[in-house]
C-alpha cells in the first residue's frame, strides 16, 4: 500500500505533492513525509498520522523546491513513528518513497551494515535507499545506480529517487506495484494513481511492471524490464480534478452510497442493444470465450469476495454454470485443481489487490487459458493481466468501505452471468427478466435511499454495542456478510454474519439484549424459514432489525424493530437490500466518532500480501 507523488517541475513542488498526498490518502495514512532537493541539500518534513500534520509542520517551518518525493504510508515493516516515515535518506545524498515490500530486506540491511551504513529505521525500504548509495559509488548516473539496485531486490516496489548531485534527475520504477507518469508541459510527475495529479495534468504513462523512468524536466527515457529503451502510449483521463470531492456530503462514504443509482446507470449504460446484452461488453473476443469455457472460478477479497459469492449462487441457480469462489489469499497457495476451460474471474475495485492478482496470475500458471476482471480501475494490473474486462464505471471510491464499487460488482456479475449463462441453461425468458430487473434498479436504490433518516435513527441502537450479529439466507447471506464487515470496519463493533439457519448449531448461545441482530429479509423462498430464525432469537431476549418487504412487513414490536423495504423482484434484492446496511454502518460510525472514511488499521487499496 502507501502512496508515492513526486515531481520535477520549472515552480515550487512542494503544494503540488502536498496537495497529491492528500488524494493519496486512501492508501494509508500512518505517517507523510516530503522532501526536496534544493541547493545542493535535501530537506525533509516528516510527521506521524495524517497529511494536515505534514502540512502544519510545513506551513510552520516551509521547505521549497523543484524537485521533490512525497509519502503517506501504511504501515507494513515498522511501527507507524516519524522515523519510520518515508521519504528515507542515505548518508544525506540521496532520499527514496517506496510502495511495496521488499522481502529480502533482512538479508540486504546484512550486507549493507557490515559496508558502513547505518540504519535509522526499521522499515524494509530502508535498505533500497542505502543500496543506492551503495552502487552510486560505481555507478556513472543515478539511473544505473537505481537498476543496480533494483535487480538486488526481492518483493514488490514502486519507487521515487533523488539524489543531490543529480538536481535535475527524479527516476520512477515499478515491479509488482502501481506507478504512474504525469505528463506536464515542461514538467513531469509521478504518484501510485492519477487522481493524485489531476490538478496539475490529465496526461498519463502507466508504466508497466519492471519499467524504470529517468525524469528530468525536459526529456523522459523509460527502459523495460530488459533494460531496452521503450515508448510507452500517453492516456489522456477523462476525470477531472474535482471528481473527487466530497461535494456537499460530510464523508465520501456517504456520498459514493448515494452515487450508487447513477453508478448502477453508468454500469449498464452501452452495454445493450434492443435490451439484449452484447457479449462484446466484457471484450472483442469475448464470445469466443465463453463458447469455451465449461465452469467459473471466481477470485476475489473483502467486500469483492462477498459480490463473488452473491454470484455463485446466482450462476448456479439461474443457469446450472459451475462455479466456486475462493478468497484470493487462500487460493493462491493451496495448489488447487484448476481445469484449463475454466474462467478465472477476478472482482477488484482498485485492480491492484496483491493476493486477487498473485491468485489469478497462479491460475495461469496452472494452465487456466481464459480470465475475466470485474474492476473499477481503468488501466489497473488486474485489467492489463486480464483477456476480458468488465469495468464497473463507479467513478473513483475514495471512502475505504467499499460501497457502490460493490454495488456495481453485483450489476456487473449480473451481465456475466446473462453473457455465460445463455450457453448453459439460462433461459431467455430469466433472461429477459434479468435485463429488465437491472433496468430497475436505479429507481429501486432512490427508494431506499428515503429511508436513511429512519436508518440513522436505529443507529442509536449500536452506540454503547460491542457485538452485532447480522443473519440472511442464500444470496442475502454475503449481503449480511457485507453489512457485518462494513460496520466493524468503519465503527470497529465486533460484527459476524451468519448463515440463518446456522444459528443453533452455536451462534444463538450469544443472544441477549446486548446483541443486535440485524436480519435481511426479503420476500423470498426462503422468508417463511428465515422467520423460524427470527422467532428463535426473539423468544431468547434478542434484539432484533428486520429489513422486511413493505407488502409482507408486520408491524415492530419490543424486540423485533421491522425496516419495510421497497418490493422488489428476488434477482436484484440483493443489491437493493445492501443500502440500508451502508446506511446503518454509517450512521453507528458517524454516532461512535470514528474516522468514517479512513478507519484505523486499513488502506483503500491492499497491494501488499
Ligand atoms: C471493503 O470495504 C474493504 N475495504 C476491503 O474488504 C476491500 O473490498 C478489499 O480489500 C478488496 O479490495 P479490491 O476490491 O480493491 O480488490
Amino acid at each position: 500500500m502507501c502512496g508515492i507523488v513526486a515531481g520535477i517541475a520549472q515552480r515550487n513542488v512542494v503544494p503540488i505533492l502536498l496537495e497529491g498526498l492528500k488524494r493519496l490518502e486512501y492508501r494509508g495514512y500512518d505517517s507523510a513525509g516530503l522532501a526536496v532537493v534544493s541547493q545542493g541539500e535535501i530537506f525533509r518534513k516528516r510527521e506521524l498520522g495524517k497529511v494536515k500534520g505534514l502540512e502544519a509542520l510545513i506551513a510552520a517551518d516551509p521547505i521549497e523546491g523543484n524537485i521533490g518525493i512525497a509519502h503517506t504510508r501504511w504501515a507494513t515493516h515498522g511501527k507507524p513513528s516519524t522515523r519510520n516515515a518515508h521519504p528515507h535518506v542515505s548518508r544525506d545524498k540521496v532520499a527514496v518513497v517506496h510502495n511495496g515490500i521488499i522481502e529480502n530486506h533482512d538479508h540486504l540491511r546484512t550486507a549493507l551494515q557490515q559496508n558502513g551504513f547505518e540504519f535509522t529505521s526499521e522499515t524494509d525500504t530502508e535498505v533500497i535507499v542505502h543500496k543506492i548509495a551503495e552502487d552510486l559509488q560505481t555507478a556513472d548516473s543515478l539511473l544505473n545506480a537505481v537498476k543496480a539496485t533494483v535487480a538486488t531486490l526481492q518483493g514488490a516496489y514502486a519507487l521515487g529517487v533523488v539524489f543531490i548531485d543529480c538536481p535535475d534527475t527524479l527516476i520512477a520504477c515499478r515491479k509488482g506495484s502501481p506507478l504512474v507518469i504525469g505528463v506536464g508541459i515542461g514538467e513531469y510527475f509521478i504518484a501510485s494513481d492519477i487522481a493524485a495529479l489531476l490538478p496539475v495534468t490529465q496526461r498519463f504513462i502507466f508504466l508497466e511492471d519492471g519499467d524504470i523512468a529517468e525524469l528530468k524536466i525536459d526529456s523522459l527515457v523509460i527502459y523495460d524490464e530488459n533494460d531496452h529503451r521503450v515508448e510507452r502510449p500517453i492516456v489522456e483521463s477523462q476525470l477531472k480534478a474535482d471528481s473527487v470531492d466530497k461535494g456537499k456530503y460530510r464523508h465520501y462514504m456517504l456520498k459514493e452510497i448515494y452515487e450508487q443509482a447513477w453508478a448502477v446507470s453508468e454500469t449498464l449504460e452501452g452495454r445493450f442493444i434492443d435490451n439484449r446484452l452484447q457479449d462484446n461488453a466484457f471484450g472483442h473476443n469475448a464470445a469466443e470465450v465463453f463458447d469455451q469455457i465449461k465452469s467459473v472460478q471466481i477470485l476475489a477479497c473483502g467486500t469483492s469476495y462477498h459480490s463473488g459469492l452473491v454470484a455463485r449462487y446466482w450462476f448456479e441457480k439461474l443457469a446450472r454454470v459451475p462455479c466456486s469462489i475462493e478468497v484470493a489469499s487462500e487460493f493462491r497457495y493451496r495448489n488447487p485443481v484448476i481445469s484449463p476451460d475454466t474462467l478465472v474471474v477476478t472482482i477488484s475495485q482498485s485492480g491492484e489487490t496483491a493476493d486477487t492478482l498473485a491468485a489469478l496470475l497462479e491460475a495461469k500458471r496452472l494452465g487456466v487459458k481464459h480470465s475475466l476482471v470485474i474492476c473499477n480501475a481503468p488501466e489497473s494490473s488486474l485489467v492489463r493481466e486480464s483477456d476480458l474486462v468488465m469495468m464497473t464505471r463507479a467513478g473513483p471510491e475514495i471512502g475505504v468501505a467499499s460501497t457502490k464499487a460493490f454495488t456495481t460488482q453485483l450489476v456487473a456479475l449480473l451481465m456475466l452471468i446473462i453473457a455465460v449463462g445463455r450457453r448453459f441453461a439460462l433461459t431467455k425468458e430469466t433472461e429477459e427478466k434479468i435485463v429488465s430487473e437491472l433496468f430497475s434498479l436505479p429507481g429501486n436504490i432512490e427508494k431506499v435511499l428515503k429511508l436513511d433518516n429512519a436508518i440513522e435513527l436505529l443507529s442509536q441502537r449500536f452506540a454503547d454495542k460491542h457485538n452485532a450479529l447480522f443473519l440472511g439466507r442464500g444470496t442475502h447471506y454475503p449481503i449480511a456478510m457485507e453489512g457485518a464487515l462494513k460496520l466493524k470496519e468503519i465503527s470497529y463493533i465486533h460484527a459476524e454474519a451468519y448463515p440463518a439457519g446456522e444459528l443453533k448449531h452455536g451462534p444463538l448461545a450469544l443472544i441477549d439484549a446486548e446483541m443486535p441482530v440485524v436480519t435481511v429479509a426479503p420476500n423470498n423462498n426462503l422468508l417463511e424459514k428465515l422467520k423460524s430464525n427470527i422467532q428463535e432469537v426473539s423468544a431468547r431476549g434478542g434484539q432484533l432489525i428486520v429489513f422486511m418487504d413493505e407488502e409482507l412487513a408486520e408491524s415492530s414490536d419490543e424486540n423485533v424493530q421491522i425496516v419495510k423495504m421497497p418490493s422488489v423482484a428476488n434477482i436484484i434484492s440483493p443489491i437493493v437490500y445492501t443500502i440500508p446496511l451502508q446506511l446503518l454502518s454509517y450512521h453507528v460510525a458517524v454516532l461512535k466518532g470514528t474516522d468514517v472514511d479512513q478507519p484505523r488499521n486499513l488502506a483503500k487499496s491492499v497491494t501488499v500480501e
